[in-house]
């Protein structure tokens, strides 16, 4: 098969990576993508870097089987904890959030940076590791958001708590004075009625198009030069109609998504 045309691999634990798939198809809409949601181990942000490890090899084990010429983890979560364990055991390109996009916030003038994210990726400090990697002046502070992601996979137990915490998060942000802050989960750009309560919508960074400009610019020579909307597949773990209802909101998913299971 000619490689340029072979698909581009997505994953995330839910519907969060469809924030970044759709910058994508907007930015590279002729490239053939295949998304996976990974439901049935939603959420990543409370499981250990072994599982997070074995979760992603087992994902890149499935795309390797589909013969995609890259993969893109569109889960800041798998990009901090499994990233570096299994990034060459493969012989396509993978790209983590994460450490694709470091670069750009780090070189962009501010001095400030606030992150929010899961447990599992403030645990791992990667993101204040990646952005002094390039500016070791910034100061970084990271906060861990536990029930948002709850919030937008509709599975919050308690949705005034997971609503309070929101504000409450955001108000120990502010405390710190950040320039930026990051939403550093991709599920948290879904919640930007909520954070825009309680700080100017401008402070947010929603890495995404950052992320798929970096894609762009590294892939020049192997991008599809079918002119033609390339097609997309959707895969999930588990769940296939919670995901296609809580993605309204991010993408509009069309066909049902196919369950595999490992
Ligand atoms: N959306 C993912 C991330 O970017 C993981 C969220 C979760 O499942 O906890 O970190």
């Amino acid at each position: 098969m000619d490689k340029k045309t072979q698909p581009i691999g997505f994953f995330d634990s839910g519907v969060g990576g469809l924030s970044v798939f759709a910058r994508f198809r907007e930015i590279l809409p002729n490239e053939n993508v295949l998304y996976f949601g990974d439901l049935l181990h939603l959420p990543y942000g409370n499981k250990s870097k072994n599982e997070l490890v074995l979760f992603a090899r087992n994902i890149l084990n499935f795309y390797k089987s589909k013969d995609v010429k890259s993969v893109i983890i569109a889960c800041n979560t798998s990009s901090a904890q499994a990233y570096e364990t299994i990034k060459d055991e493969y012989d396509f390109k993978i790209y983590p959030i994460i450490q694709s996009c470091a670069k750009v916030i780090a070189e962009s003038g501010v001095s400030r940076i606030g992150v929010f994210a899961t447990e599992a990726t403030v645990n791992s400090k990667k993101y204040t590791q990646e952005i002094l990697k390039y500016n070791n002046n910034i100061q970084v502070r990271e906060i861990a958001c536990k029930d948002w992601v709850s919030l937008v996979e509709n599975t919050a137990a308690d949705i005034k708590k997971a609503k309070l915490s929101v504000k409450n998060k955001v108000t120990e942000m502010m405390e710190f004075k950040p320039d930026k802050i990051i939403l550093g989960c991709t599920h948290f750009p879904y919640l930007i009625d909520e954070l825009e309560q309680y700080a100017s919508k401008d402070i947010y960074i929603d890495p995404a198009k950052i992320f798929v400009e970096f894609i762009k610019k590294d892939m020049k020579e192997k991008l599809n030069p079918d002119k033609n909307l390339g097609y997309e597949k959707f895969y999930v773990s588990s769940s296939p109609e919670n995901f296609v209802k809580n993605s309204r909101i991010f993408y509009n998913v069309k066909s049902k998504p196919e369950i595999v299971k490992f």
